[in-house]
């Protein structure tokens, strides 16, 4: 009989003799902080409800702001879901679909206002790019182009926790996991409103409201009441990797978009649990 277990090739792995359960034996080896793939990239997330739904008035203003930045900045534009989203999920909860049959719907209003801004900025070279291409592809897209368009949603479709209803992983989530993923300058998100408040500025209690200058992740974890972006977005900014901070600025007040990706601080900045480079 022949000895089969020489014959087998052992393929050397630090990893290979042990649980990847057991934190304290993965550390020596997964515990390193990831290379940045693009670590001049600016990512810009922008709002479905608070400037897609406006139309032009608000729309074209901030297209304006993106095309004189373009020569300053490379930059993946990521946009959110709106008031379709709301009708989507108002309809589909009515029929008992489950979270994970809302969340690709959703998705497709933030694809829907990536294809109108990318329409917007065609003359300057930027495309609607798909995910796919955004994972594989980023790189070539931006040395031929200076900003692609794409939806902003992470793609959890029938993957996404059955924790709540509604896709509790919408766009702020999906916009900053791939900017911290991709190691990217940073993240901008673009809202109606100043920032922050420490209640809806356009709430009942809207007059007492505070904008909030500088805040954490951790901070914001502790208020119950709403933020004008997906709860989630602070379970991935407590475990991000790169990006020390977001910034949430007003896009109806021309030149802030701008001035953030100059560095400026010019709305609330959010403080992430990345451990400083
Ligand atoms: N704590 C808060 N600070 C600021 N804005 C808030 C807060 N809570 C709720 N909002 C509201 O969130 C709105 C933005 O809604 P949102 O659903 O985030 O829009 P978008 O789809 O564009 O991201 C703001 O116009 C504001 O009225
Ligand atoms: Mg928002």
């Amino acid at each position: 009989m022949t000895d089969t277990v020489n014959s087998i090739k052992h393929v050397a792995s630090p990893l290979a003799r042990q649980t990847l359960l057991d934190s304290d034996l993965t550390r020596p080896v997964a515990g390193r902080r990831p290379i940045r793939l693009l670590p001049w990239l600016h990512v810009v997330k922008i709002g479905g409800r608070s400037i897609m739904d406006r139309g032009a008035e608000a729309i074209l203003p901030v297209v304006e702001e993106l095309r004189k930045l373009l020569p300053e900045h490379r930059m993946l534009i990521l946009t959110g879901a709106g008031v379709r989203a709301r009708h989507l999920y108002g309809v589909g909860l009515d029929l008992g679909l489950p979270v994970g049959s809302l969340a690709p719907l959703a998705a497709s209003e933030a694809g829907q206002n990536g294809h109108i801004l990318a329409s917007l900025l065609a003359p300057e070279g930027v495309s609607y790019v798909e995910h796919p291409t955004i994972a594989s592809q980023l790189a070539i897209h931006l040395s031929a182009a200076r900003a692609v368009v794409g939806s902003a949603f992470p793609p959890y479709h029938h993957h996404e926790f059955p924790t709540s209803r509604i896709p509790p992983h919408r766009a702020d989530t999906g916009a900053f996991l791939v900017a911290d993923a991709l190691g990217a300058a940073g993240l901008t998100i673009v809202e109606d409103v100043d920032g922050v408040y420490t209640a809806d500025p356009k709430g009942p209690e809207g007059q007492q409201a505070q904008l909030l200058r500088e805040t954490s992740a951790a901070d914001l974890a502790k208020v119950e009441g709403s933020l004008p972006f997906d709860r989630a977005l602070l379970d991935v900014m407590a475990t991000a990797r790169h990006l020390e901070h977001v910034q949430i600025v007003n896009g109806l007040a021309p030149g802030r978009l701008t001035a953030a990706l100059r560095g400026e601080h010019v709305g609330t900045i959010i403080h992430t649990g990345a451990a400083k480079a």
